[in-house]
């Protein structure tokens, strides 16, 4: 099993390692106290995992029950949100008590809001059951809900006590959920840790690695959620460094609104990457082979590297980003694997950058 301190205003631990769910119990007991559990999930990880968790709780104690959400980010939502508070005072939850998010970024999102915010902050654990709920959503903090105009729009800051992943779980992902949480772990990889790259470039963290080494990808886990770690507890807020976590979103998230959220966030992040080298390439700000290893890293987990879209259709989807302010963007530039600059660039020079990383090659010099 691998421990990782996260050294926040509230520090906490993440472990990550198999047969934890089964174990989830003491672990709790240990990290958040109090005599009642409500474990929050969604229609699909809760047929699956929900039984296990809610036995381990109770053998450590605890009086539990379960909500269980409609899957999908549609539910991501105010009524969810109010539905699992209404539970949590119907079970009369005191703030000792605690709130257990058991499965992907939308649940650990929905339920660390509620906890956030019930009787004004109640206890709270994450048990991420996706790659990107384990390697991404359920380290930093940050918990939301979605509104009609645009996700995420209401939040709050919100630390877990522990964090548990078991990645056993992530056998029964679906295996698109899979690949698209490889997004942000080739991220990881190129915003902070080149020989994460290196490692990643002989071995891919596939299904197929999955299968055949667990603790392989439970070391390759933990490497990425260090990363976040490093990255989130120099800067809690999202002043400064944070926002290298942003590398191809910026982009990523303009493909994502063209697409209607038909592609996933990770292949979303992958294209906005890809396109973000390629303009650096084509800016001198660095040297084609590190635009070539990004893409080839991307490939070899699954993801796409280009889009069909325009440089306007995307530049007009990128306008209504929340991470804009005024007239110019935050984005993050790849110098190097394992080196990115934060740069602040005026709206018309993004709209250049967007153009430069999309085009295909030979319409520009690479
Ligand atoms: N808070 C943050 O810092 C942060 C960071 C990144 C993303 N997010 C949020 O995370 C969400 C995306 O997370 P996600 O990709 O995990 O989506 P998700 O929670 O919708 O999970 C994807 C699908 O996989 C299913 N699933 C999850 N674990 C499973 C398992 N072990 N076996 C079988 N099925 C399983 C879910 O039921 C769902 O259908 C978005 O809402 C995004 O905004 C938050
Ligand atoms: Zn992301």
């Amino acid at each position: 099993m691998y421990t990782l301190d996260i050294d926040t205003e509230r520090p906490y631990r993440v472990l990550i390692g198999t047969l934890l769910l089964e174990q989830c119990g003491e672990i709790v007991r240990e990290a958040s106290g109090g005599s009642r559990a409500l474990i929050v999930t969604d229609t699909n990880v809760g047929a699956l995992y929900a039984a296990p968790v809610r036995r381990s709780l109770e053998e450590a104690g605890y009086e539990t029950s379960v909500h269980v959400f409609e899957a999908g980010e549609e539910h991501k939502r105010a009524e969810t949100y109010l539905a699992i508070l209404e539970d949590a005072a119907r079970h009369e939850m005191t703030r000792g008590d605690v709130i257990v998010a058991l499965g992907g970024g939308v649940v650990g999102d929905v339920a660390g809001f509620a906890a956030a915010t019930y009787m004004r902050g109640c206890h709270f654990v994450q048990v991420p059951t996706s790659l990107l709920a384990m390697v991404d959503s359920s380290v930093g903090g940050k918990t939301a809900i979605d509104l009609a105009c645009g996700k995420n729009l209401v939040g709050a800051f919100w630390q877990p006590d522990v964090v548990i992943a078991d990645v056993g779980c992530l056998a029964t992902l679906e295996p698109d959920q899979f690949i698209d949480g490889c997004g942000e772990v080739v991220k990881h990889a190129v915003i902070a840790d080149e020989e994460l790259f290196c490692e990643l470039e002989k071995t891919p963290l596939t299904r197929e690695l999955l299968l055949a080494d667990l603790s392989r990808v439970a070391y390759l886990i933990a490497r990425n959620i260090d990363i976040k770690r490093a990255v989130v507890s120099a800067d809690e807020r999202e002043a400064g460094v944070r926002k290298l976590l942003n590398f191809g979103h910026s982009i990523g998230h303009a493909v994502e609104a063209c697409s209607d959220f038909r592609l996933g966030h990770g292949a979303c992040v992958a294209i906005g990457m890809v396109a973000m080298a390629t303009a650096c390439v084509r800016t001198g700000l660095c040297e084609p082979s590190v635009r070539d290893r990004i893409r080839a890293l991307a490939a070899a987990h699954g993801l796409p590297t280009s889009c069909d879209f325009t440089a306007d259709e995307l530049y007009a989807a990128a306008l209504h980003d929340k991470k804009r302010s005024g007239d110019a963007i935050d984005l993050v530039l790849p110098e190097g694997i394992g080196t990115c600059r934060i740069a602040n660039v005026p709206l018309l020079e993004f709209k250049q950058l967007i153009a430069l990383g999309i085009e295909t090659e030979g319409s520009v010099e690479a």
